[in-house]
């Protein structure tokens, strides 16, 4: 179709010379070699007139380009409400909750519109939604290191979900200290018209590791001014600081699993049993526990076919 290439009039192949297609100028009026330099006026004319895009096909890109923002939608609810699944069976069945937050969003299109043109990409919904895997965005922020990874795992061993990519920030830290657990996850969401696979991406971090990134952003991230060599030193350590307190909070987190675990070990069986706090174990029943539901569990047992 003649408009694929709308998204090339971008400062990138501007500046680069490259020749601006006709249709974008239509798309974007405000640049593009308007005055057909190096063309007779009349091939200029006759030619914008031939390639002017029709209502039918702005309208039917733009329905396109609702239509890939709907389903990336769509797949954030997806994996959204896997999390909170996850979240809730580790607060049922574990009484632990590796996650301390979730944030997630669309890309703002005007944000699309940037990234695409930053990267070259045409302008169309099928070249947008091939080439941006981050238009739906999961932040999880996680309690220890070793909970990011435990996210990861749960998730990728769902069958309906593939790993598109996978960078690992967290074992390979960026050069200025920025370390997080990047993945793209594949997500089928299920439409009148049939399936659809959409890419999220999921960006796991620990609170330290939030903490740092959120500030850094603010300061600098994408951000042209130059920043003096003193001060991303200083921003490194500020990185390397948080992994140090990452490690010593998993460690004494650990240590305090296992100090639960002797003294469950040496609690006299029956009474007094500490619960443990993670992982699970053997399920002492909890104080708080219906009372009707305990009885309609035992009666259950009294009604119970004879084993054989
Ligand atoms: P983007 O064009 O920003 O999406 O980068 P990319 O496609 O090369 O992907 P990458 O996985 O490296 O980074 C994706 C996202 O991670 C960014 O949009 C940020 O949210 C975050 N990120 C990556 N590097 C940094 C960094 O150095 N500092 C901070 N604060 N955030 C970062
Ligand atoms: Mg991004």
């Amino acid at each position: 179709m003649a408009l694929t290439n709308a998204g090339t009039n971008s400062p990138d192949s501007q500046a680069k010379g490259a020749p601006a297609q006709p249709e974008e100028r239509e798309l974007d009026p405000g640049t593009g070699p308007h005055n057909g330099e190096g063309r007779t006026p009349d091939s200029s004319v006759s030619e914008l007139v031939s390639q002017r895009p029709s209502t039918a096909e702005i309208y039917d890109r733009l329905t396109k380009m609702r239509h890939l923002l709907m389903t990336r939608e769509f797949g954030l609810q997806e994996i959204l409400t896997k999390i909170d699944i996850l979240r809730s069976e580790f607060q049922y069945g574990h009484n632990y909750n590796p996650i301390e937050h979730v944030s997630s969003r669309v890309k703002s299109l005007d944000s699309i519109v940037d990234k695409a043109r930053r990267k070259g990409i045409p302008f169309t919904a099928e070249d947008i939604g091939a080439n941006l895997l981050d238009i739906a965005g999961i932040r999880l922020t996680c309690s220890f290191v070793s909970d990011t990874y435990t996210m990861r795992d749960l998730l990728l061993s769902q069958t309906d979900l593939t790993l598109l990519r996978e960078r690992d920030y967290i074992a390979d830290p960026k050069d200025n200290g920025y370390q997080s657990l990047h993945l793209v996850i594949e997500v089928p969401v299920f439409l009148a018209g049939g399936p659809e696979k959409v890419p999220v991406e999921i960006q796991l971090r620990t609170v330290a590791m939030d903490f740092w990134a959120s500030l850094e952003h603010k300061i600098h991230y994408k951000d042209d001014t130059e920043v003096p060599r003193h001060l991303t030193d200083a921003l490194k350590l500020a990185a390397d600081m948080s992994a140090a307190l990452d490690d010593s909070m998993e460690r004494i987190h650990n240590e305090i699993l296992e100090l639960h675990k002797e003294a469950e070990a040496e609690a006299p069986s029956g009474g007094g049993t500490t619960r443990i706090h993670h992982p699970l174990s053997e399920n002492p029943i909890p104080d708080g526990e219906s009372r009707e539901l305990l009885r309609a569990i035992l009666d259950s047992f009294d009604r119970r076919p004879p084993q054989r």
